[in-house]
């Protein structure tokens, strides 16, 4: 009995060491995994509190494409499923974005936030339902409550118009808490990218030499070059950009200042502001009509890494919004400690 007892302890003791060795193993192995997953220093691994360090970095404000979905994996990792509920107050232009989704219906919005999305006419809402909703969408033009129906309600303006066509939709209004607009500055930047970008790759370029050097795309560059003018704000871009993307020619661009740094590749396009006047880029595009190989240096980037600055944009892009606009309420309700851990 005794040797048996003492055997027993033995195994149980040897069980328990290599139990805690294979937890301290594994949970080292979770860590810096999460760590790399993160970006994070794997240094510290035990006696810091994992969940205040992520809390922290849901703090700062993403600017890469790979920091943006760090903060969507963190904000969904710590939203612990809890259920996101917005209401979009009625705004029949958003209709044309979407389509008509959201009459009647309540949607089950596909994102890792638990999410719905309703639509209503405001002033139909009883005011004890509106205590229950996260935040309220409104679509260019302000349409709110007078105030919140309780303090931790979000108030959401969204807009993708450029401030010469829509000035009301940049009117500030200190009542909205959550901005959505093509501004990179603003809380959810949204672009009109086309998800179909993939097929920009096999897509072959136009084939140039059937043009003649005096077609009339290049006269009508060299006769209008004023009506190009009309948006150049930052960060803003149409879905008239990037379709030609898409068409296999090479765009000849007069846009936002920054247009550069979000197109697939730099050598993608041709910026009219690259060159002294009109006639030096007819010129330009005079020889790539007559040199295949210059041309054909404007569609390597077909075969390349896109753009760091062009997959934000294709990762935040229109189509994802609703999705986005549930993790920023989530990462909020987190980073205002209304979430339990
Ligand atoms: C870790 O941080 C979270 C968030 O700040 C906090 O709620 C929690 O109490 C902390 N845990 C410990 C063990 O300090
Ligand atoms: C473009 O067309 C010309 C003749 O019209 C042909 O010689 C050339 O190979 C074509 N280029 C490509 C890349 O298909
Ligand atoms: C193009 O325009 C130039 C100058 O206007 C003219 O001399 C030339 O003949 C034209 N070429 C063609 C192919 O039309
Ligand atoms: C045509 O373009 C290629 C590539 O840019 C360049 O190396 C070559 O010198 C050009 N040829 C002429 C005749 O300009
Ligand atoms: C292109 O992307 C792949 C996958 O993300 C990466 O492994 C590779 O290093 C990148 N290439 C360049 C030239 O950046």
């Amino acid at each position: 009995m005794l040797i048996r007892s003492c055997i027993d302890k033995r195994v149980l003791s040897i069980f328990i060491v290599i139990h805690a060795i294979s937890f301290f193993i594994l949970k080292s192995i979770y860590t810096k995994q999460f760590a790399n997953e993160f970006n994070f220093e794997s240094t510290n691994s035990f006696g810091t509190n994992y969940t205040a360090a992520l809390v922290d970095k849901l703090k700062v404000k993403p600017t890469t494409f790979i920091e943006w979905k760090q903060r969507h994996h963190i904000t969904s990792y710590l939203n612990n499923n809890q259920k996101v509920k917005v209401y979009i107050t009625k705004n029949i232009e958003w209709y044309d974005v979407l389509g008509p989704r959201y009459r009647n219906n309540e949607i089950s919005v596909k994102c890792d936030v638990p999410c719905i999305w309703k639509e209503r006419h405001l002033d139909q809402v009883d005011p004890e339902e509106l205590k229950t909703v996260d935040a309220l969408f409104c679509v260019n033009k302000p349409n709110l409550p007078k105030e919140k129906a309780w303090k931790g309600q979000k108030l959401i303006h969204f807009t993708l118009e450029p401030k010469t066509h829509c000035q009301k939709c940049h009117d500030k209004n200190d009542l909205f808490d959550i901005r959505a607009t093509f501004d990179e500055d603003s809380d959810i930047p949204t672009s009109y990218v086309r998800a179909n970008f993939e097929s920009w790759r096999t897509q072959q370029p136009f084939n140039v030499t059937k043009l003649s050097p005096n077609s009339t795309f290049i006269s009508f560059i060299a006769s209008h070059r004023t009506e190009f003018q009309n948006c150049q704000e930052k960060d803003y871009s149409t879905e008239k950009l990037w379709d030609p993307f898409y068409l296999g020619v090479v765009p000849v661009i007069w846009g936002a200042p920054n247009t550069r740094s979000y197109l697939p590749h730099p050598k993608s396009a041709i910026f009219i502001d690259d060159y002294p006047n009109v006639e030096a880029l007819a010129n330009h595009l005079k020889y790539l009509v007559k040199n295949q190989s210059a041309y054909l240096e404007y569609h390597t980037w077909r075969t390349m890494n896109f753009s760091d600055g062009f997959m934000k944009k294709l990762y935040l892009n229109v189509y994802n919004l609703e999705c986005n606009v549930c993790r920023e309420i989530a990462r909020l309700r987190i980073i205002e400690g209304r979430t339990q851990f």
